[in-house]
């Protein structure tokens, strides 16, 4: 489906995975479902098209982005990336394809757009079938390339919530791509957050992102601890670190309980906020107060990740002025991954 087509919702056939292939090859932008969230994708060893992704997005300079694969042990046997250390060849064997990206040293096939000139790189295999066609379709058009790999920030505009469906990717970008782009349709992201970042290039696995892959899980697999850095990461840039990322336009106020967040309602609505332009995102073990909009219920974290994007751009679509969020308890699920993008979209805008 082209930019300039009227849309509808619908999982994409295989001419249109076709069509995007071959746009991606020819140097054009695809809006690329993935299990996460919705990518915008250009050929990652052309220069002129990831130009394209920071000025379609408003992304800084310098913001480096995510290569994704079909094949993630060729990508970082020394192609995108450079030799794998044992690390990152297990977590890859564990993880990949999936919502799991690895930072590596960085291969000769990387230009510097796409690592902002680091040494590194970061490199994911994502599950989503119509993500992994895509990639797959790339090689077998061009197989003297592959591994293709294609950039893939997330479909938003720079600091705005993430896409996890078609609609909300098509209303975030529609209008700023050009005819020959492609908007694929790979129906609701089922994870729901971005993939959680691993840097492999110590000793042990720092998290630079969480993600739905926890911490736990990286111990287990690598049977060591695993370093979380996220608020200490000075010599690395992660764009997700900074605190107006993820933010919508209603102010978003994190509570720990119901009781806590009537209290601050009330405070809000004494100072002038109506009831009726307040939503409430929070476990459905959570009632509604009367008057308030609710934007998601979600039963554990798995729920509320995958939710959780999509309720804040609700709450944008209905104009709301104040979004109350009480996180997830705690259970074996993205329960870190859910209070960092909580956190972020509560944060003061910079
Ligand atoms: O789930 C995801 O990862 C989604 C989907 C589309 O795959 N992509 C995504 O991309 O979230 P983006 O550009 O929105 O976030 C990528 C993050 C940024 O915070 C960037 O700073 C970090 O990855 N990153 C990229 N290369 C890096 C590197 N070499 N070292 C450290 N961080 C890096
Ligand atoms: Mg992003």
């Amino acid at each position: 489906m082209t930019a300039s087509s009227t849309f509808s919702s619908r999982i994409s056939p295989p001419e249109d995975i076709d069509a995007a292939a071959r746009a991606l090859l020819d140097g054009a932008l695809v809006v690329l479902p993935t299990e996460t969230v919705y990518g915008l994708a250009a050929r990652a060893d052309d220069p002129d098209a990831v130009q394209r992704i920071y000025d379609v997005k408003g992304r800084p300079a310098g913001h480096p982005l995510i290569v994704h694969v079909a094949d993630g042990m060729a990508a970082l046997a020394g192609s995108w990336g450079a030799d794998p250390l044992p690390l990152a060849r297990s977590l890859a064997e564990e993880f990949w394809p999936g919502p799991m990206t690895l930072v590596v040293p960085r291969g000769p096939r990387t230009p510097d757009i796409v690592t902002g000139g680091q040494s590194t790189v970061a490199i994911r295999v994502p599950s989503h079938p119509v993500a992994a066609a895509v990639l797959l379709r790339m090689d077998e058009l061009d197989p003297a390339g592959a591994p293709h790999g294609v950039a893939a920030p997330s479909a938003n505009r720079f600091g705005r919530v993430s896409p996890t469906t078609y609609a909300d990717a098509h209303a975030e970008l529609a209008h700023r791509l050009q005819s020959r782009d492609v908007l694929l349709d790979g129906g609701p992201s089922e994870v729901g957050v971005e993939s959680t970042i691993v840097d492999c290039t110590g000793d042990l696995p720092r998290i630079l992102r969480p993600g739905s892959v926890t911490a736990g899980e990286i111990a287990a697999v690598c049977n060591c601890t695993v370093d979380d850095v996220r608020d200490g990461v000075t010599d690395i840039r992660v764009s997700g670190s900074l605190p107006s990322h993820y933010a919508p336009d209603a102010q978003v106020v994190v509570s720990p309980d119901l009781q806590a967040a009537i209290a601050l309602l009330m405070a809000h609505v004494e100072a002038g906020a109506r009831v009726d332009r307040i939503g409430l995102i929070a476990p459905a073990s959570e009632p509604t107060p009367e008057g308030v909009r609710r934007l998601a219920a979600p039963k554990n974290s798995d729920d509320y990740a995958r939710d959780l994007y999509a309720a804040l751009r609700r709450a944008d679509d209905d104009a709301l002025a104040l979004v109350l969020a009480i996180p997830p308890g705690a259970d074996e699920g993205p329960v870190d991954a859910v209070i960092d993008r909580l956190h972020r979209a509560a944060a003061p805008r910079s």
